[in-house]
């Protein structure tokens, strides 16, 4: 996705994978500026890891606790957190609908996906928000966090028991999966067809498998429904951004992600 924006805005850059052990991470991150690194991309475990090696941390950071993307600035360290760009433009993309114009049902707001997303249709102020996760606990503390926000409209934790998703799931216009099942192809749906109707959007986060079994009764129940790859796209272009100071070439990015899948 990175190399097919670079080529496209004829930019002499490679976007590359490198292998670093937690022992490695602070001393790899100091060495960025002098390499002549633009900046980087990290996923977990080095999300929270990395925190300590910054200058400076931007506002969707700072509110995460957690960075995905490094900008090298002036031989300085800038940590900022894409994830909630990923799940607001791919919303908007697949459905044509902003997050702040839906009621949101959050499948597995415990994980490190699901608190970002929830973060973001927080601050973009979803007229009703629901946190539901399998550690009741974990859907209670982010609601708690969230409910301080200045933006809060309604947050709500839901429990993790048919009757309550089923509940919420009525009331809900948008249904996010956020949770790690689907995963494997011999995962159930996270919510059955019953739960789900016509009328209902239906994203799941992941998106290998393409189709997972949540996606696929979201279908049968003539909801519509897409995939995770959206949300890798959007993230992906605004680190672009965040890099380059300029739009990210998002077509050529999403055509070089189809390939992949
Ligand atoms: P991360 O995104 O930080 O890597 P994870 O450990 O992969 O997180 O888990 C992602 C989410 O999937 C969590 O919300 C987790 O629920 P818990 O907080 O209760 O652990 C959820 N999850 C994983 N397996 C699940 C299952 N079998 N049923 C319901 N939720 C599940």
């Amino acid at each position: 996705m990175h190399n097919a924006a670079l080529a496209v805005r004829g930019i002499e850059a490679r976007y590359a994978r490198f292998h670093i052990r937690p022992d490695e991470l602070a001393p790899a991150l100091g060495l960025l500026p002098a390499l002549g690194f633009i900046g980087v991309n990290l996923t977990v475990p080095y999300k929270l890891a990395a925190l300590a090696s910054m200058h400076e941390i931007d506002a969707a950071a700072q509110r995460l606790g957690a960075i995905n993307t490094v900008i090298v600035r002036d031989a300085q360290l800038v940590g900022a957190n894409t994830d909630g760009d990923g799940i607001s433009g791919a919303i908007r993309a697949e459905f044509g609908r902003s997050l702040g114009e839906l009621r949101v049902l959050l499948l597995g707001a415990g994980g490190g996906a699901g608190r970002a997303i929830a973060m973001q249709c927080a601050a973009e102020r979803c007229p009703e928000l629901r946190l539901a996760n399998r550690t009741f606990a974990k859907a209670e503390a982010l609601c708690a966090e969230l409910s301080a926000m200045p933006s809060a409209n309604v947050i709500a934790a839901v429990p993790w028991n048919e009757d309550e998703l089923g509940a919420a799931s009525a009331t809900s216009d948008l249904i996010i999966n956020a949770t790690s099942i689907g995963l494997r192809a011999t995962d159930p749906p996270v919510l059955p067809r019953s739960m789900l109707r016509a009328g209902q959007w239906v994203y799941d986060t992941i998106y290998n498998p393409t189709r997972t079994p949540l996606l696929l009764e979201a279908e049968a129940a003539g909801a519509r429904a897409a995939n995770g790859l959206s949300m890798l796209l959007f993230q992906g272009a605004r680190s672009f951004e965040h890099w380059f100071g300029a739009p990210a070439p998002v077509s050529a990015m999403r055509d070089a992600l189809a390939l992949m899948s």
